[in-house]
């Protein structure tokens, strides 16, 4: 298994890309299974969880093909015959259920394997199933599967969900495109990747409204056609090197990186000291002064503080100016980062979904564990401003999420290389 290792060496200056956003090219795949035309994805990033899906959605019977060195996914599913999604790749990554709501809507039925447990909690599947129970769905759990029927196809409803789940939302959205009647989804998530994928659903010839509010309505249609779609910019990945100026210092400007994807992420950094200027091609970070200073961060669905970047802000947090309190709100076991910076010399304390940060002067490089994505680049960013070499190991999670990370930051002045387990 690959390591990456890191030398701390100060200041970050020059320009990085931001790619495609990897969960928006997650859900944009499988709405390739609610038509018989192709569909093609441009701006896609290059990530391990990309080929899982490729691969799963393969398993479906449809063409996958990737070209212009993966940036493109072409993909049709004119002969997608398979409805069984199976445990051997649903394991491997939740987002896999996003096939569920389209499988559903286009066959009539759909066994999907649960996804099973995940390092952040326990990410049950309830508020999926629920929402398309309301559209005439019978999902019922044997062996490790949930087993989706209709008789006489889905049917529009007027559904709440009872939190703002993302995936949940996604699901019923793409299941109600070909659903007989309207459906209104109330208390949808608001997230960017949804209105990307119902932007992606319009051009393919969906009926949808409200995307980006609370409440979505889709007046179903008889059929879908072939799309061409660019996925929208990665506002994690985006925030992610937004934070590497902030606890390196120096002035990086992020390619494609856009603040209105960010919510409440860019009002944090303000209060913290670090300045964020758009550009007619992005937007460039620079620290105020020299330590940035110590603020609470609640995580809260979009447009509030996104999980996703929690613990990134984390590895800010531990050497700023004061103390700092991080609530996690959306994941029940988010934290996981919380003990690897602590052998970095990082001063925090949990009790339950709460981390108490007191910034130290300095971290230390150390040998540490990569135990979920954003936790393995959040311990990257701890070492970008570190005395000596940090060694984070198990970087496989890493790539499922961020597009060549070794590279991107070595083009700002990074010392970072990536070690492969033969060298
Ligand atoms: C998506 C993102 C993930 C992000 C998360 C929250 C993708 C591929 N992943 O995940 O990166 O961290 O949104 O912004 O887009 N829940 C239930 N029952 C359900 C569904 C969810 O209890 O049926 C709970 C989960 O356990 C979790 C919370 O709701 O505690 C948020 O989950 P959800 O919004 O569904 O996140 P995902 O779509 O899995």
């Amino acid at each position: 298994m690959d390591r990456i290792v890191v030398r701390g060496n100060g200041p970050l200056n020059g320009k990085i890309s931001i790619s495609g956003a990897k969960n928006a090219c997650l859900t944009l795949m499988p709405a390739t299974l609610l038509s018989e035309e192709p569909l093609t994805l441009t701006n896609a990033p290059r990530l391990s969880d990309i080929r899982t899906m490729t691969t799963l959605l393969r398993s479906l019977g449809a063409e996958v093909q990737t070209m212009q060195d993966g940036k493109v996914i072409a993909m049709s599913s004119h002969q997608a015959d398979n409805h069984v999604a199976d445990y051997d790749i649903v394991r491997k990554m939740r987002a896999s259920n996003l096939v569920l709501g389209p499988l559903l809507a286009r066959h009539g039925h759909a066994v999907v394997s649960l996804p099973g447990g995940c390092a952040i909690g326990a990410r049950p599947m309830d508020i999926h199933i629920s929402a398309l129970e309301a559209m005439g769905a019978e999902i019922e759990l044997k062996d490790g599967y949930l087993h989706a029927k209709t008789s006489g196809g889905l049917k529009g409803a007027d559904i709440t969900l009872r939190f703002a789940s993302v995936g949940a939302t996604e699901n019923t959205v793409m299941a109600a495109t070909l659903a007989k009647g309207t459906t209104v989804l109330r208390n949808a998530a608001r997230e960017p990747e949804i209105v990307d994928l119902v932007e992606c659903l319009r051009k393919m010839g969906a009926e949808i409204e409200g995307e980006g509010t609370d409440t979505i309505t889709i007046q179903g249609v008889d059929r879908l056609h072939g799309a061409t779609h660019p996925v929208v910019a990665d506002r994690i990945e985006t925030g992610t090197y937004m934070l590497a100026p902030a606890i390196a210092g120096g002035e990086v400007e992020l390619i494609g990186g856009r603040i209105d994807l960010l919510g409440a992420f860019c009002e944090k950094l303000d209060a913290c000291g670090i300045d964020v200027t758009e550009t007619p091609t992005g937007l460039i970070v620079r620290r105020r002064n020299g330590r940035v200073n110590a603020v609470n961060v609640v995580t809260e669905i979009f447009p509030g503080f996104p999980t996703d970047l929690q613990a990134q802000m984390m590895a800010v947090m531990c050497t700023a100016e004061g103390v700092s309190v991080l609530e996690e709100r959306i994941f029940e076991n988010r934290f996981m980062h919380a003990p690897e910076l602590i052998r970095m010399g990082a001063h925090i304390d949990v009790h339950g979904g709460t981390a108490t940060v007191t910034g130290v002067d300095k971290l230390k490089g150390a040998q540490v564990m990569a135990t979920d994505l954003r936790a393995s680049v959040s311990l990257i960013l701890a070492a970008l401003g570190a005395e000596g070499e940090t060694v984070v190991n198990r970087v496989y999670h890493l790539d499922r999420g961020y597009e060549r990370v070794e590279d991107k930051l070595s083009a700002v002045g990074a010392h970072i290389e990536r070690v492969s387990e033969d060298e």
